[in-house]
């Protein structure tokens, strides 16, 4: 678990993080949301210091980070810089293999480790022998998450990892993510400022705004719960698509008025929420009824839920 009580950290007279206290529990992603220059990097890199903090107390697993040597630190942390951060010097080989270098583990070691998160994240082995300029920005993403998780940390730490992608490829790749074994038994801190994605990986959410935060919960918590106006107009141009990503087709059930088809049935046991069910429905004309049924016992179910 991390723990962050009371962190402040000034540039000049720019306060960049202002008393901020925070958790992030094991074998969660919390992510940092917030509009860009709000703080997020700066709270980010204080965790592993690359910055240190003015004022405050960062804890791991109950013990205070300042008590030990930021390399030694930074062992137990896979960070994935913001704009993927690959050294342009390397190849993607040598980038990923930075830290069991340091490590010393030996050559087969690495070589096998870096095939399977190769396979992971769907990269081709090909791109090995590449340099950095040479891949794709997405490419170069998924080589900096590749390098993160290569160790196996018990934390990870990730600066907008999946900035450079389009938004189609983005939700595909979230998907992946979400599922990926190699978080299951991590700490993940995500940053980000696309409200979408924070909804899609957050398990919690914790919003920010001029170095300080203005509420941490989930995401259902966020949309039925804001603790205040700006909280509720922080997400209210994507309101109905974040209410329809979060409702699971579970929750929808008791409030259906008829049957959907049986055909209706069965894609919708394919659907994680209600928002990949009505992409199905709303391809197809023979779903027309289906989609309409689904519609109305959301409309229900969201009558009892506003605030
Ligand atoms: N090294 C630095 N020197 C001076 N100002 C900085 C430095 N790093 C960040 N800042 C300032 O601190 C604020 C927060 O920055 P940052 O944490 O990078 O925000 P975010 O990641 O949310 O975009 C911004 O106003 C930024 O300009
Ligand atoms: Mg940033």
């Amino acid at each position: 678990m991390i723990s962050i009580e009371g962190v402040s950290k000034s540039f000049g007279p720019n306060k960049a993080v202002e008393t901020i206290s925070f958790q992030a529990n094991d074998r969660e992603i919390l992510v940092l949301l917030g509009t860009s220059g709000c703080g997020k990097t700066t709270t980010l890199k204080m965790i592993n210091r690359l910055i240190e903090p003015d004022s405050g107390t960062i804890c791991i697993d109950g013990k205070n980070i300042r008590d030990q040597k930021p390399e030694a630190l930074r062992k137990t942390i896979g960070f994935v810089m913001q704009h993927a951060g690959l050294f342009p010097h390397y190849t993607v080989e040598q980038n990923i293999a930075t830290v069991p270098n340091l490590l010393n583990w030996e050559k087969q070691k690495i070589r096998k480790r870096t095939s399977e998160l190769l396979e992971k994240l769907h990269l081709n082995e090909n791109i090995l022998g590449l340099y950095p300029y040479e891949l794709s920005g997405g490419q170069q993403q998924r080589v900096g998450v590749a390098r993160a998780l290569m160790t196996n940390t018990p934390l990870l730490l990730m600066d907008e990892p999946f900035g450079a992608l389009d938004t189609i490829t983005k939700s595909a790749i979230h998907n992946e993510f979400k599922n990926l074994d190699e978080l299951k038994n991590k700490t993940t801190i995500l940053v980000t400022h696309d409200i979408v994605e924070a909804f899609e990986l957050g398990h919690r959410i914790c919003l920010m705004d001029k170095g300080q935060i203005v509420q941490i919960g989930s995401p259902r918590e966020f949309l039925y719960h804001p603790v205040n106006s700006f909280v509720k107009e922080f997400f209210a141009s994507n309101r109905l698509m974040l209410e329809y990503k979060i409702a699971s087709v579970k929750t929808v059930e008791p409030f259906l008025k008829m049957s959907l088809s049986l055909k209706g049935q069965k894609e919708l046991n394919k659907s994680a929420n209600l928002w990949e069910a009505l992409q199905i429905f709303s391809g197809e004309q023979s779903f027309n009824e289906d989609y309409e049924i689904l519609v109305q016992a959301f409309n229900q179910y969201r009558k009892l839920q506003s605030v």
